[in-house]
């Protein structure tokens, strides 16, 4: 069993890739007798710490799912405080995501937003294009099966207009066209508020991603609260569908 510590003295598996599901924003709004629109903005705050702790502790890539291809179904007001705090969090926090060497990677549907939403996703990435620390992954208008249903789009103009073969489209050919093909796929995907399920995000990475459901708040996250996380990750045996290694 992996030896976990955080004082920087015993080793521990730090994941490479880590994905945050950042859920109970609403809820944690309700307990407090506060409008939804505060747990959201309480939110991004934990995002920035979240950020902060990811890099010290030494993550690679840290994907959060800000805004999914399901959330137009929320009230106008709503949506608009979420694109709202979107443009916040660019043109407040960008500047000094490319100071700490951040590199900004989007995934979701870009066709479909607005072009100054468009417009402020790409100049994050353009900025941050040749950071070469931690990479953060916004995945924003994403849905886990619109992904998949683009990669089978893309493999099939690939078979007319590049002569791909058909009988050449493997599980790791399909990766090869999803957005983020260069990515590795998550080794740890972390759910807020205690619900535990994947709610339509990364399903394709996720085939052997260990995954950790926290009770806490999305609000209320903080280092502690990822260390936690990353703890429980470290203790989980991966098999890849193999067999446990000899002696375990
Ligand atoms: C879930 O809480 C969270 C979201 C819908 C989006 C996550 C958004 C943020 C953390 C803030 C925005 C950040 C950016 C960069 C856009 P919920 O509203 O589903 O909570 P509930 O299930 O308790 O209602």
């Amino acid at each position: 069993m992996a030896k976990v510590s955080f004082d920087g003295t015993s080793g521990f598996e730090v994941p490479r890739h880590v994905a945050i599901i950042m859920d109970g924003n609403g809820r944690w709004a309700a307990a407090r007798g506060l409008p939804r629109g505060e747990g959201h903005r309480r939110g991004v705050e934990a995002l920035r710490r979240t950020v902060r702790a990811a890099g010290e502790i030494g993550i690679g890539i840290l994907t959060i799912f800000a805004f999914s291809s399901e959330n137009w179904s929320r009230p106008q007001s709503e949506i608009r405080d979420l694109l709202g705090l979107l443009r916040l969090f660019i043109r407040k926090d960008l500047s000094e995501l490319n100071r700490n060497n951040v590199r900004v990677r989007v995934i979701g549907d870009r066709e479909t937003l607005s072009d100054d939403v468009r417009g402020l996703l790409e100049e994050a990435e353009e900025l941050t294009r040749n950071n070469s620390g931690m990479t953060l992954v916004v995945a924003f208008n994403y849905g886990a099966r619109q992904e998949i249903a683009r990669a089978a789009q893309r493999i099939a103009e690939a078979v007319v207009s590049r002569g791909l073969s058909p009988a050449d489209i493997s599980a790791d050919k399909l990766s090869e066209f999803m957005d983020a093909p260069d990515l590795p796929d998550p080794d740890l995907i972390i759910r807020t508020s205690g619900e535990q399920r994947l709610s339509n995000f990364l399903l394709w990475q996720s085939a052997y991603s260990e995954l950790v459901f926290m009770p806490t708040f999305w609000p209320d996250f903080d280092r502690t609260t990822l260390e936690q996380a990353i703890s429980e990750y470290a203790r989980r045996e991966r098999r890849f569908g193999g067999l446990a290694a000899a002696g375990t």
